[in-house]
């Protein structure tokens, strides 16, 4: 993954830092910058997060040309050696790399019997070494050579001219009053310019404060159309929040109003009618981790309504599942970022098939967005804490109103009725259990129906940011094998918000019980005294109709998983080797 910023203009230390905070969420093992001023490089590399290399590098207003860097390791182990920028054999060219070379190998090899050596071991560094001169020409011979996915900023100690290169990993570049950045994601753009370029795969190029040079993949010269940066509600701080997890997750009840208002507009009805008069007879539904928990959600709430054939699918197993895609499959990907890699790939498999694609995603100017007939944006504004909240809530509304749009029933009054209810728990009691969960190495999460899946997204967000083994399963499977690990060690927590599933899963629990494990109960039911005596704690929250439960639910969970988080001092905004965006396979 990774994330890089290219700059030009006065004070290159300080706006190359504030831009790598902005991209730091698609990696932070290790940072990196290179400036250049009067024909000479400063460097600094550290270990860790933004902020350690922040703490090291002087700040200097003049003019100067920079990159920088934010690393998610995949080649190479976390270490300076490893840590971009990487440099040429003469030292003279700086490199910023995201993405993945195939055959880096190869090309090791090939410079080698250059006698050309790379100091670690990324892929990054072996294409840093194939340049001796920066120049249009060399840029193509070398890209000529890389198989795999990139976006590459470069700069030389003689030129005044950034380079770039963009396939299958996002770039964007933007001219300020008197300044240029290039980065991974727009928002590094916010507060130095109104517009941006977007590049697609293939473009290649150089610029400088006065000229921009771009190439398409066929070499030839290309004017690109500059798009207005438009950032709905993005906020750039933590609005007085400790974290921006917990910010994000109070945010869902913004995300919930906006949802409703803006899916009442004429513009969005017409792509619902859209996906109506698509006479289909099969969906799927398709994302990674918590995009794919709020997949699995959608199947439910469009299985309980149509009486057709209705996957969901784990993007990275899409593709060996050999299911039937024609022209009349709906496939429905679903990704915050609309950057990941196994969702675009499967999309990439459905569209090659003939299936009509439709994107959910908070991004709309992503690379899933760009490939999808249909996009519905989740309009949940730039999540930043690595574990998905507020985006998860509004996917899974989002699910509702198609499912209620295809079958002709309003959206809007159920989703106010829950905009009115929304419940985000009791503090002192999530707190308090946090603190117990704490003394478990081992936590099961149990549901029946929705509240397996919303058990199931529980569970991973609790592992995520707590880095306790957790794992969800159907409350009836217990019996079947996981009950043989229950004893007094383990903690279970039961999700139970259905009514009709109530009386079975209180079964289940008796069976956790007599086995000395510890339970909590999640629950929007009255539980008689009888029952209640089975838990050790119970999370008690709003009661609503069942299909509006599983986004009232999971935001008492999302907040246990945060405030455990905080019990083992741990960061749940940046959980160790993980990223916010995930472009490998
Ligand atoms: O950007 P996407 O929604 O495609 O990301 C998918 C997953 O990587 C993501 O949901 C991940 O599971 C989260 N970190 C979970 O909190």
């Amino acid at each position: 993954m990774c994330g890089i910023i290219g700059y030009i203009g006065k004070n290159p230390e300080r706006i190359l830092l504030e831009g790598l905070k902005k991209v730091e969420y698609r990696g932070y093992d290790s940072a990196g910058m290179t400036v250049c001023r009067g024909g000479e490089f400063i460097t600094y590399k550290e270990i860790g997060e933004v902020s350690s290399l922040a703490s090291k590098v002087k700040l200097n207003e003049q003019f100067g040309l920079g990159i920088a860097h934010t690393r998610w390791a995949t080649h190479g182990k976390i270490s300076l050696e490893n840590t971009h920028p990487h440099f040429s054999n003469n030292c003279d060219i700086a490199l910023v790399h995201n993405g993945i070379i195939e055959n880096f190998e190869q090309l090791r090899e090939q410079l080698n019997l250059r006698k050309i050596e790379c100091c670690g071991q990324t892929d990054s560094e072996v294409v840093a070494k194939m340049f001796d001169n920066l120049s249009i020409s060399s840029l193509r011979r070398v890209l000529k050579n890389l198989v795999g996915s990139y976006a590459f900023v470069m700069l030389s100690k003689s030129g005044d001219y950034l380079y770039f290169a963009k396939n299958k990993s996002p770039l964007y570049l933007s001219k300020g009053d008197d300044c240029v950045i290039i980065a991974s994601d727009p928002s590094c753009f916010v507060g130095y310019s109104k517009s941006y370029i977007e590049l697609d795969d293939g473009d290649y190029g150089k610029i400088s404060l006065k000229n921009t040079v771009i190439f398409n993949k066929n070499d030839e010269k290309i004017n690109k159309e500059e798009k207005l940066l438009d950032f709905d509600f993005l906020s750039e701080d933590k609005s007085g929040y400790e974290h921006y997890m917990i910010k994000e997750i109070y945010q869902s009840r913004i995300v919930l109003e906006n949802l409703i208002k803006k899916y009442q507009s004429v513009g969005l009805k017409s792509k619902l009618e859209e996906i109506k008069n698509f006479e289909f007879d099969r969906v799927y539904l398709v994302g990674c981790g918590t995009a794919y928990h709020a997949g699995l959600m959608g199947e439910s709430f469009l299985r309980k309504s149509f009486n057709i054939d209705i996957f969901c699918e784990v993007a990275s197993e899409f593709k060996n599942k050999n299911y039937s895609i024609d022209e009349k499959s709906l496939c429905i990907f679903i990704s915050q970022s609309g950057e990941t890699a196994d969702t675009i790939s499967a999309l990439e498999y459905c569209k090659e098939k003939g299936g009509k694609i439709v994107a959910i995603t908070n991004v709309e100017y992503s690379t899933i967005a760009k490939k999808a007939e249909i996009v519905l944006p989740i309009f949940a504004g730039q999540e930043r804490a690595v574990a998905s909240t507020k985006a998860y809530f509004a996917q899974c509304t989002l699910l509702f109103i198609l499912t209620n749009y295809l079958k002709g029933e309003s959206y809007e009054k159920p989703l106010k009725s829950l905009s009115h209810n929304i419940d985000f728990g009791d503090d002192n009691i999530l707190k308090k259990i946090a603190k117990q969960i704490c003394n478990y190495k081992n936590v099961f999460f149990i549901g029946r129906g929705n509240d397996f899946i919303t058990a199931k997204e529980a569970s991973l967000k609790l592992k995520e940011i707590t880095y306790i083994f957790s794992s969800a399963l159907p409350s009836g499977e217990l019996k079947h094998g996981t009950l043989a690990l229950v004893d007094e060690n383990v903690l279970v927590i039961v999700v139970a918000t259905d009514e009709k599933l109530f009386a079975k899963t209180i079964n289940n629990v008796c069976e956790i019980r007599s086995r000395g494990g510890h339970l909590v109960l999640v629950t929007s039911l009255f539980v008689d005294s009888d029952v209640e005596k089975n838990f050790d704690s119970i999370i008690r929250i709003t009661n609503l109709p069942n299909t509006l439960m599983p986004m009232q639910t999971i935001l008492s969970l999302q907040k246990l998983a945060y405030f455990t988080a905080l019990e083992k001092g741990n960061n749940p905004d940046k959980p160790r080797n993980l990223a916010k965006s995930v472009t490998v396979e």
